[in-house]
């Protein structure tokens, strides 16, 4: 039995396309900060049944959610030469049903816990490259704190990962503005692939991010707020203009997310050190430094059509914790 946490993370420079698909390498690198309130914590046992199961917030999973968890089992579990099976049970510590369920705090849980599992030790760069086969931007989770993402190069897989940010001048909380109802909107690995094959925008896209996440480093190393926010909504907004140039395009902001969008700046032009950001979907995420939190969080809370604001301090990265078997819960 191995038990592991893991928080989400939000990006400052966002990751949208791969360079390969099999592998899950990006195409740039990014820029994120790790969340402390989106938490998602996992426990692998190994058992001589016939069958991987896995268990989310108290639901058996089928299908095309456990085949890519197997997959993923599978990149630590035939090098180890063993054949057991898999049970998984996971629980987010934010309200699920929100759209905010996140596979990167699930894959980082997972590359911790499945590696104690089969007992095949690895180092933090190592397990970001194992988190990042099972989603890019979970390699990021597995640091505290900001984290900076690596493109890598060509096809080794291993030239790819996360690592923290140790030197970074600028601290900072977020406050996540749930919005949104409606239809679920197509997925970021499905929207990105979408957007690299028919975006006439792509390509400049990923040489800017590259640009970006320059900009972004030295802002943060320089304690340059206005710069990184500057470099953050540029990178989202450019993000979302290349779905949205995508045929069919892909649209992700819905009417609440361009208010909350709009409070961010009001509240910006007003003095309060503030920027926003939106991943694929219509939730808005403010960072603001922690003294300015509850005002933000209160600005977006009059936001009509936000359904409720959850406050956060950034995170730490992945660990082992304790398992929770044969208690109340999760911690
Ligand atoms: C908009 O990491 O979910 O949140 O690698 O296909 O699993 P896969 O994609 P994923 O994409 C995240 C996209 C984003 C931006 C970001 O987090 O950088």
């Amino acid at each position: 039995m191995a038990a592991a946490t893991a928080c989400a993370n939000i990006a400052l420079v966002k990751y949208w396309g791969k360079r390969s698909s099999a592998l899950n390498l990006p195409a740039a690198g990014s820029l994120s900060l790790t969340l402390e309130a989106l938490s998602t914590h996992t426990e692998v046992e190994l058992h001589d049944g016939d069958e991987d199961e896995l268990v989310i917030d108290g639901r058996r999973m089928e299908g095309r959610p456990l085949e890519r968890v197997r997959a993923f089992v599978d990149l630590v579990r035939l090098p180890a030469a063993d054949r057991r099976r898999v049970r998984i049970t996971s629980a987010n510590a934010f309200p699920t049903g929100a759209g905010l369920a996140s596979s990167a705090s699930a894959f980082a849980a997972l590359a911790v816990a499945v590696s104690e599992a089969f007992g095949a030790g690895r180092s933090s760069r190592a397990l970001s490259v194992l988190a990042r086969r099972g989603s890019g931007s979970a390699a990021r989770s597995i640091f505290g704190g900001f984290v900076e993402m690596v493109a890598g190069e060509g096809d080794d897989s291993s030239s790819s990962y996360a690592r923290p940010v140790l030197d970074a001048r600028i601290e900072l909380a977020a406050a996540i503005a749930v919005t949104g109802s409606g239809p679920k909107a197509i997925g970021s690995t499905e929207g990105m692939e979408h957007t690299r094959r028919t975006s006439p925008y792509h390509e400049v896209w990923i040489a800017q991010a590259a640009r970006d996440l320059e900009l972004a480093l030295r802002a943060l190393r320089a304690s340059d707020l206005d710069a990184l926010a500057e470099v953050s909504e540029g990178s989202c907004l450019a993000m979302h203009a290349d779905a949205m140039a995508a045929r069919p395009g892909v649209v992700y902001f819905q009417g609440a997310t361009l208010r909350a969008i709009e409070t961010v700046r009001r509240l910006r032009r007003s003095g309060v050190p503030v920027f926003f950001t939106v991943d694929a979907g219509p939730h808005v995420v403010a960072f603001t430094p922690p003294e300015h939190l509850e005002k933000v969080a209160a600005a977006l809370e009059a936001e009509e059509g936000v359904a409720r604001v959850i406050r956060s301090r950034a995170g730490e990265g992945a660990r082992l914790v304790e398992s929770w078997v044969g208690r109340e819960g999760p911690p």
